[in-house]
């Protein structure tokens, strides 16, 4: 799979993709992601990839000529789709995840300042994403959140498939993973349930979903309706 990442803020990457699961998926070759700067697809020499908006108003406009020849010039698969980071698009969830690390290439454009021009988005792109409902400074958070939520769902990317089986959001439990213990079994009087301990992996296996959906009752009781 490959994720391209369009931003005027290439290094904002550095750090994250160098560390832990993307890194290491990067190195056993199950994902390529390239960090592409706007400023390269710009003809003026300042490169200036915003404008002001039309109509007056504050901030900063990103432009779509700008964007389209970066998207033209990077779109390579035929299964791919080219999403915009705005908090105007679609909750992300694991679902949209899921379908996501399907494809072979997803293109993820970063706005920035006061935002983009709307043609962008009604011309350009397949989907719109936010990460939650607050404004970010610019995409380039949220489309690290996507492509990390996204990389570990890449077959052989994690190195147990059951870690993806029963965790949070996932199409078996729908609701919150039960709660986990290691050691030590008792920490300041603090016990861990006897029936971890017993070694009995069908009750353990009961345990837990009772555990799991009773945490989802009491803290996402919203995600019920979705099990
Ligand atoms: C300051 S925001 C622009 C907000 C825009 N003026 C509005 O009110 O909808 C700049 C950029 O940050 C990104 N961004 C901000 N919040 C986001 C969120 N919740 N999810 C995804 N992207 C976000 C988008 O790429 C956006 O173009």
């Amino acid at each position: 799979m490959k994720i391209d990442i369009i931003t005027i803020f290439p290094k904002m990457f550095t750090g994250p993709f160098r560390e832990s699961i993307v890194a290491r998926a990067q190195k056993k070759s199950l994902v390529e992601i390239n960090i592409h700067n706007l400023r390269d697809w710009t003809k003026d020499k300042h490169k200036s990839v915003d404008d002001q908006p039309f109509g007056g108003g504050p901030g900063m406009i990103m432009r779509v000529d700008i964007v389209d020849r970066a998207v033209t010039d990077i779109s390579k698969q035929f299964k791919k789709k080219i999403i915009l980071l705005t908090p105007q698009g679609k909750p992300f969830t694991q679902k949209k995840a899921q379908q996501l690390s399907k494809l072979e290439q997803i293109i993820l454009i970063c706005g920035h300042y006061e935002g983009v021009d709307e043609r962008i988005r009604t011309q350009i792109v397949d989907e719109e994403i936010s990460i939650g409902d607050y404004v970010l400074s610019g995409g380039e958070l949220a489309a690290m959140v996507v492509t990390d939520t996204v990389v570990r769902l890449i077959p052989g990317v994690l190195g147990q498939k059951d870690s993806l089986k029963e965790e949070s959001f996932s199409p078996a439990t729908g609701g919150l993973e039960y709660p986990q213990y290691t050691r030590p079994a008792e920490y300041k009087k603090l016990l861990v349930p006897k029936i971890l301990l017993s070694g009995n992996h069908q009750q353990i296996k009961t345990w837990r979903q009772k555990q799991s959906l009773k945490r989802t009752k009491d803290k996402r009781p919203d995600l019920l309706a979705t099990i």
